[in-house]
């Protein structure tokens, strides 16, 4: 396979001990390799996609939810999503927000490449707004990875949502490292709210993987 010049690294690991992880996890599927692919190629910022290793983690997890119900925050060029829904019980449903519609061509046509068009929703607005407005009233998965300034909002607006024992998975939680050094900038203090609020409250197992940017898996008990 070509490899891919990563501009912008978001791994937290050694560049040689991600690469092992890469290689000793289940291969990337050839779809998901196409789409990682044309996100580089065509659209701006592509780091922010979850890629090979944290896609097979989020298609793991959730196939151990086996989830009726997802909501995702953040769907950018699709890739989580469809890693996701790999997961999805019988019948299940993905719900998917994106405010940029700029996405809606390279997301709509992946989603048909892999199939799962029948099994995601693609909802384009404001998470918040969106969010109040989805007639599902019970998730068994939730993935937030949209503007990390608002996790802390998008963590509390789905919390009521989310089943006893489903899962919330937050991405970029270590965020480069940034939460535990001196910065204050919106989306670092975002975080750093999030993640002071989860270690302490009672309601939920968690735990962060450092995996990528960081990965925080809530279980609620
Ligand atoms: C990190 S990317 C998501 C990556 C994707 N989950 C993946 O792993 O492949 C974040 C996305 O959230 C979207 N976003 C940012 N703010 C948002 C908001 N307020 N509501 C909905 N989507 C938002 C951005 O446009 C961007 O596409």
């Amino acid at each position: 396979m070509v490899q891919i010049p990563y501009l912008c690294r978001m791994e937290i690991l050694p560049v040689a001990l991600q690469a092992y992880l890469d290689d000793h996890c289940d291969p990337e599927p050839e779809a998901l390799q196409k789409l990682n692919r044309e996100t580089h190629i065509k659209v701006l910022r592509p780091h922010m996609l979850s890629g090979h290793y944290q896609g097979r983690l989020l298609s793991f997890l959730s196939k151990m939810v086996a989830p009726k119900r997802i909501l995702e925050i953040g769907t950018y060029t699709g890739y989580s999503a469809i890693c996701l829904a790999e997961g999805l019980a019988e019948g299940g449903i993905l719900h998917t927000i994106e405010v940029n519609h700029e996405m809606e061509e390279i997301i709509n046509s992946h989603f048909k490449l892999t199939n799962v068009e029948n099994k995601i929703k693609l909802h384009f607005g404001q998470a918040e707004a969106v969010i109040a407005d989805l007639q599902e009233d019970v998730f068994d998965l939730v993935f937030i990875d949209a503007d990390k300034k608002n996790n802390f909002v998008y963590f509390q607006l789905v919390f009521d949502k989310v089943r006893s024992g489903g899962l919330i998975i937050i991405d970029n939680v270590l965020w480069k490292g940034k939460v535990y050094g001196p910065e204050k900038d919106a989306d670092t203090e975002g975080i750093r709210k999030l993640n002071d609020h989860i270690a302490v409250d009672s309601r939920v197992e968690k735990i962060i993987l450092p995996v990528r940017d960081g990965l925080l898996v809530i279980r609620k008990k």
